[in-house]
């Protein structure tokens, strides 16, 4: 593609620390970087406890085995979001429960959470869709009385607020990613972040692999041993250092994601005045990170004459998701189609346009003029 859906910008100071790694003979987790990356993003994000992780995935994952639920126990989440959300359900022997979306925010329709509620209820996961906030008044008035634990996932969410707190601190637990295609990056990473000092605990058990290493480390016992069921979540230093470099300038790659974002808003608004495509708008209580920009097409036809159009031009428009209650595996579950109508007809009406740092002006104006052009004949 002339014009990739996305690209890492990978800043000078990251083959400084890179080299700095590398002479230091420790490649492994837990060193200078993975502790100093992690210093400054519970400063940045003010929150008591973060563990970077291997992936936002594998961060999920330790969420969800601190729930420690019993068989049967349900979390309920949405079906449009990636596999991650579910299969880290899966993973600790939990049961997903999908729930439908608001098409304006394509966030979980806190209605429909409400309904799907039982007293098997464990958790629930809100995942904020583009950086966009879910209702967190709402989920936190549905969930708090029963003590059901919100697991925010936030792996598109670093750096967004909503009502002044950054996503991923305003539940019990919240997980990052810090994939290639996001908006701080070092390949593969994440983290799992919460204010709990006893889940955070239990969390750094299970993150070394089931062991008390890290305590051994800080020397709070003297010796490492085996303490409970765990996996192994670090992430390695080398990514840590990719990481740092990128923390450092979160602010600023996300004001230039902005700007793109505010360029299509201003420069597409006539077509949603002319009913082509509808527009991303969010609540004045969400403060974006504008992760990623997505237009709503009249219908599926419409949606893959615009993709095909834009790829034959070089441009890396695509869809996602592919809702999860409907996927073989959801089925597998004994979910069928029909079962989240709105899910199922706007995942076939989304396409998300090309956004990234370094996507310059002469692209930007390439992109929607290429829009403007495909609407001609709509
Ligand atoms: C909503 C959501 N959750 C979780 C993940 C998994 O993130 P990672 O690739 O860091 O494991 C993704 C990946 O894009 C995602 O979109």
């Amino acid at each position: 593609m002339r014009i990739p859906l996305s690209k890492p910008h990978i800043p000078k100071q990251v083959f400084e620390n890179i080299n700095q790694v590398l002479n230091s003979g420790k490649l492994s987790g837990d060193g200078f970087f993975c502790h100093s990356t992690e210093d400054k993003l519970k400063k940045l994000l003010n929150v008591k406890h973060v563990l970077l992780t291997s992936s936002c995935t594998h961060a999920l994952e330790i969420a969800m085995l601190l729930l420690d639920a019993k068989e049967n126990d349900e979390v309920i989440l949405p079906s449009f979001t990636f596999t991650s959300t579910a299969n880290a359900v899966l993973v600790a022997g939990l049961k997903p429960v999908f729930c439908e979306i608001d098409p304006n925010t394509m966030n979980m329709d806190m209605n429909d959470v409400a309904k799907k509620i039982t007293n098997r209820t464990k958790a629930v996961i809100p995942v904020h869709y583009a950086g966009i906030s879910c209702d967190m008044e709402k989920l936190i008035k549905l969930c708090a009385p029963q003590n059901i634990k919100i697991v925010e996932d936030a792996a598109h969410g670093i750096g967004a607020k909503w009502k002044e707190k950054y996503l991923g601190t305003i539940g019990h637990m919240g997980t990052l990613s810090f994939h290639d295609t996001k908006n701080v990056i070092c390949g593969e990473g994440g983290a799992f972040i919460t204010n709990d000092d006893i889940l955070a605990d239990k969390a750094q058990i299970i993150r070394e692999k089931g062991t008390n290493r890290a305590q051994f480390l800080r020397g709070q016992v003297d010796k490492y041993t085996w303490v409970a069921k765990g996996s192994s979540y670090i992430l390695a230093e080398p990514l840590a250092a990719i990481l740092s470099a990128e923390v450092d300038i979160m602010n600023e790659l996300n004001e230039k994601r902005g700007k793109i974002h505010h360029y299509y808003i201003e420069q597409l608004k006539h077509l949603e005045e002319k009913n082509i495509l509808k527009l991303p708008h969010f609540s004045k209580d969400c403060d974006s990170n504008y992760h990623l920009f997505h237009i709503i097409l009249k219908n599926e036809l419409s949606r893959n004459s615009l993709m095909g159009y834009l790829r034959e031009k070089g441009i890396g428009a695509t869809f996602h998701y592919i809702p999860l209650h409907s996927a073989p595996a959801g089925e597998k579950l004994g979910y069928k189609r029909n079962q989240l109508p709105i899910t199922e007809e706007y995942s076939t009406r989304l396409l998300r346009l090309p956004l990234y740092p370094d996507l310059t002006e002469q692209e930007c104006v390439s992109i929607v003029t290429e829009i403007q052009n495909w609407s001609q004949n709509q």
